[in-house]
């Protein structure tokens, strides 16, 4: 992934988005998440690293139908940080959850942390993926 080459100028809404006080955002559980499809709820929301991207201003991305409507309503760290539009297994054999990246190698993760990036540049955070009931909320922010 190309983005992350480039030292671009951050945009308003990245600068908007690194004021963002991440303890304050609101809290959703994976099935609050999966209700922001267009269809239950009008927005489309995309979850990486448990920061929630309100991508509705290019809904003809994500939309029913298009190729990326996979990465709507939910965490989708794996699929973004493994290339793939499909869940791949781990190396036991078992396919983790969308939000599972703990098995991931050095080049994964930099390809996931070029998505945050440009994530970042596009739309604004409204909130934080609560993956446990019992979730604290506290997640790390590094990029
Ligand atoms: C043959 C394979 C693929 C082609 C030709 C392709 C092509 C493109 C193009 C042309 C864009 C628009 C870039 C821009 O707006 O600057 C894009 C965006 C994107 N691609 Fe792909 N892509 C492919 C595979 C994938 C895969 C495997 C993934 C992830 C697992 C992926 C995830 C994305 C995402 C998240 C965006 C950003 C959409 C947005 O918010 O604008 N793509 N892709």
């Amino acid at each position: 992934m190309a983005f992350g080459d480039k030292n671009l100028e951050p945009t308003e809404i990245y600068l908007q988005n690194d004021k963002i006080d991440i303890e304050n955002l609101p809290k959703f559980t994976i099935t609050e998440l999966s209700k922001y499809n267009g269809k239950d709820k009008p927005q489309y929301y995309v979850a990486i690293k448990r920061l929630i991207y309100d991508v509705t201003s290019n809904s003809d991305s994500y939309k029913p139908g298009k190729g990326y409507n996979v990465f709507v309503g939910k965490d989708s760290s794996r699929l973004l940080g493994t290339s793939s539009l499909k869940l791949k297994p781990n190396e036991e054999g078992k396919t983790p959850e969308s939000w599972d990246y703990s098995d991931f190698g050095d080049k994964e993760l930099k390809v996931l942390n070029d998505w945050v990036k440009f994530f970042k540049m596009r739309y604004p955070i409204v909130g934080v993926v609560a993956i446990e009931e019992d979730d604290d909320g506290k997640i790390d922010t590094k990029d």
